[in-house]
């Protein structure tokens, strides 16, 4: 079996006023009318067998909705009782796939574009990972981008990994020409994937399998869940496993996680955009008269204005807001 396991777990919080609590990002409609949830299961049901998707119960309903309209019948879920980060979730994957199974690990919130290149890569990482290997997929950095991870490599071989370097880092990786973007997403068997983690994080394997195995149906103990360390599987097990491989991509990939990057995908003769500003969900008319890098966001009871160089600091007014939401 290949399952394609789909963490959709977070809100988005960058994208506030579009994402709330109770509509995610990855369930926005902004793609030619599609979200990037439904483009994900999409894009990989054309190589896996079987679908698993693990979020949180708010996520459920909206997942179930899309599978629905997409015809997808048989799938997996997992309903987390509070988020602990991606080692854990994709841990819960693990435990209830069967040791052999090979699970193709997607986020829920990148666009890429669907083709033979995408596909090919997707081919070399299960053939990795039939090999018993932890396989990332690397991509060639644009900028020093410090949110993601640095991926040092020769051919398939890697020879660090490094999640969310500093800038000074970020940019000597850059400059070297020897990293590649990690893409988040992963490839290996479910049985050496828990292995490894056991092996590298046993108290987070340990709390994983204790709230995973009190579960209740598909949902996990909260108590329980509350004592797992919330670590991502990036600093948990690939800046650590010596299984770790990469498959050098090369397809059109972006992460949508804030305004900056939604700006950079609306081409430049839309509408929306003008002289550097662009307008998002907006009823009005709307001019932009001598200011430049202004994103302006409507929604029905919000108006975001924001410089596009803030892009990452609208997660903090999503936090202060929060309880509203
Ligand atoms: N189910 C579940 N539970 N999903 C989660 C959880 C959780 O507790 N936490 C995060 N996720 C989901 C998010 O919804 C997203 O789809 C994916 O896991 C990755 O989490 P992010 O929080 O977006 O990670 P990141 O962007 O900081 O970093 C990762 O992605 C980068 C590329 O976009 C890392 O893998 C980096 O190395 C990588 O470069
Ligand atoms: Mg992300």
């Amino acid at each position: 079996k290949i399952i394609n396991v789909i963490l959709s777990g977070g809100v988005g919080s960058r994208l506030w006023p579009l994402s709330r609590k109770s509509k995610p990002k990855q369930y926005l409609p902004l793609f030619d009318g599609k979200s990037l949830f439904e483009l994900a299961v999409e894009r990989n049901k054309e190589v896996c067998t079987d679908l698993c998707i693990v979020g949180g119960i708010d996520n459920y309903a909206l997942s179930r909705q899309i599978l629905k309209k997409l015809n997808v019948q048989r799938f997996g879920e997992i309903v987390e009782a509070c988020p602990r980060n991606t080692a854990a979730a994709i841990a819960f994957s693990a435990f209830e796939a069967n040791p052999e199974d090979i699970l193709l690990v997607t986020p829920s919130d990148q666009l890429i574009k669907n083709d033979a290149l995408y596909y090919s890569a997707l081919e070399t990482a299960i053939d990795l990972a039939k090999n018993n290997h932890i396989v990332t997929f690397g991509l060639q950095p644009k900028h020093p981008e410090t949110g993601f991870g640095y991926i040092e490599y020769k051919g398939n071989e890697v020879i660090s990994f490094r999640e969310k370097p500093s800038r000074e880092l970020a940019e000597s990786f850059v400059a070297s020409g020897n990293f590649l973007w990690n893409s988040g997403m992963f490839c290996f068997k479910a049985g050496v994937f828990l292995e490894e983690l056991e092996k590298l994080e046993p108290e987070l394997y340990g709390a994983s399998h204790r709230a995973f195995f009190k579960k209740n149906g598909v949902y996990l103990n909260e108590l329980l869940s509350m004592e797992i360390p919330s670590i991502s599987v990036d600093y948990a097990v690939m800046e650590k496993t010596d299984k770790i491989k990469v498959v050098p991509s090369f397809f059109d990939w972006s992460d949508m996680g804030s305004f900056q990057a939604i700006y950079d995908f609306v081409p430049d003769n839309d509408s929306r955009k003008s002289a550097g500003n662009l307008s998002l969900n907006s009823s009005k008319l709307v001019e932009f008269v001598g200011v430049d890098n202004i994103i302006l966001v409507e929604t029905e009871d919000a108006i975001l204005v924001l410089n596009k160089n803030n892009a990452q600091d609208v997660k903090k007014v999503y936090e202060r807001l929060e309880i509203e939401n």
